[in-house]
């Protein structure tokens, strides 16, 4: 399926919605998670609108740029409280970074269009990323008693 078909309705499906759920309760992080959201958001409206090459562009620039910032945030949190899982968690931020990364070389050079299934890659990995692999790390902190709720 081309860009023509998604563009033709299924974004709503696709937007990202922030839930509680989502919540690591470190406030940095959550605004961070959320911040992480709205560019992919972003990004989402930009193709839906049928924006041309240039804002594309600087979308998904934006949100790969903000993905390293927040990566190595939540980095450093795992190291100060010593999260025996980090190198496996940095691993898979390695990863992903990996991916992205080509993907956005790809687009710079015009080798590669923004698709439904790229979308479908970033929306995925950051909602079960989030979901799922972030909370293992705030089960951890709030058993050792670093944050709250
Ligand atoms: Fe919030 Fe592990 O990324």
């Amino acid at each position: 399926m081309g860009i023509f078909d998604f563009l033709k309705g299924k974004k709503k499906d696709k937007i990202l919605q922030w839930h509680d759920k989502y919540k690591v309760n470190i406030i940095e992080i959550d605004a961070q998670h959320k911040k992480l959201f709205a560019l992919y958001n972003e990004l989402l409206n930009a193709m839906y609108k049928g924006e041309g090459y240039d804002v594309l562009e600087k979308c998904l620039d934006e949100l790969i740029r903000y993905i390293g910032t927040h990566f190595l945030t939540e980095e450093n949190y795992m190291l100060k409280f010593n999260y025996p899982a980090y190198e496996e968690h940095k691993k898979l931020h390695f990863e992903l970074i990996k991916t992205t990364l080509n993907l956005h070389k790809e687009f710079r050079e015009r080798k590669t269009v923004l698709t439904e299934e790229v979308v479908d890659f970033l929306n995925d990995w950051l909602t079960n990323h989030v979901l799922q692999v972030d909370q293992q790390y705030a089960s951890f902190f709030k058993k050792r008693g670093y944050i709250n709720s």
